[in-house]
């Protein structure tokens, strides 16, 4: 199942998926994208509309589960981001709305469908951009380092508890897609297809964590190297 199929690298993810022979299950808010997955392979995809802000969106996620027979992956690629250095209040509000509070109920409810269903696997695309607080994007990084957090401790929890329940925390460089808007000034640019197709082997491997690709691992370890009075003054 992928959340956040409408567009992007989810919806990249399930057509690969579905080209492989997969049976998948699709959501987003907007449905004609859904319905043109739908339509490669009518008898192995199903889809649902879903709004993880809405009250309804757990009820929408089970029944979509029970209408696919069952799911072995939640692949959570719903999310929105933008930079913000205005700091302007609706923006940073939305962004955590939709990338903390409405990830936080889908990852509710993949733990207790999988908890039931004695193992499963979540995983989620948060971002390299969860690994340092970004000046241009405060609440955007802020969120994706949330989500990063968030699996690693469902992580502990479900060995705690004794649930066969596996995580991958993916994290991509810039990938070009909708969510970048037009600007075209992104360097390290990414194509959606060669993303998605390394989300997949991880997804397969069962990764704990997975930087795409290796520039952007070689960055971020270096990022990570860096004193906060030198990240502090770094013009990005
Ligand atoms: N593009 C990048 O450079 C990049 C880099 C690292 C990480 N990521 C992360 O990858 C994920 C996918 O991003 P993308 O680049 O593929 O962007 P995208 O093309 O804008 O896709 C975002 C997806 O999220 C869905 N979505 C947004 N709000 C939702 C809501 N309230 N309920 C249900 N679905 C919702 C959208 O569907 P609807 O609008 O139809 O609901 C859409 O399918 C995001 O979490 C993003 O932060 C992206």
């Amino acid at each position: 199942m992928i959340l956040g199929a409408s567009s992007g690298i989810g919806q990249e993810v399930a057509r690969q998926l579905i080209n492989m022979g997969w049976t998948v299950s699709v959501a987003a808010r907007r449905e004609a994208p859904l319905v043109s997955l739908k339509a490669i392979e009518p008898s192995r995809v199903e889809y649902a509309v879903v709004d993880i802000l809405a009250e309804d969106a757990c009820a929408r996620l089970q029944q979509l589960a029970d209408r696919t027979g069952g799911i072995d992956i939640y692949l959570h690629a719903a999310g929105i981001g933008s930079q913000n250095r205005q700091l302007v209040l609706q923006t940073e509000e939305e962004t955590v709305r939709t990338n903390a509070l409405g990830f936080t109920r889908a990852m509710n409810w993949a733990y207790h469908y999988f908890e039931q269903q004695g193992k499963g696997h979540i995983a989620v695309i948060s971002s390299i951009a969860g690994t340092k607080g970004l000046g241009p994007a405060p609440a955007y990084s802020a969120t994706k380092a949330f989500q990063a957090n968030y699996i690693e401790a469902l992580e502990q929890l479900a060995r705690q508890q004794g649930h066969d329940i596996r995580f991958t925390d993916i994290r991509p460089g810039f990938v070009d897609t909708p969510l970048l808007g037009e600007s075209p000034a992104y360097p390290m640019l990414m194509s959606v297809a060669d993303v998605a197709g390394s989300i997949i082997k991880s997804l397969v491997h069962e990764d704990d964590v997975k930087v795409i690709d290796w520039r952007y691992r070689t960055l971020v370890g270096l990022w990570r190297l860096l004193p906060r009075w030198v990240w502090k003054r770094m013009r990005i």
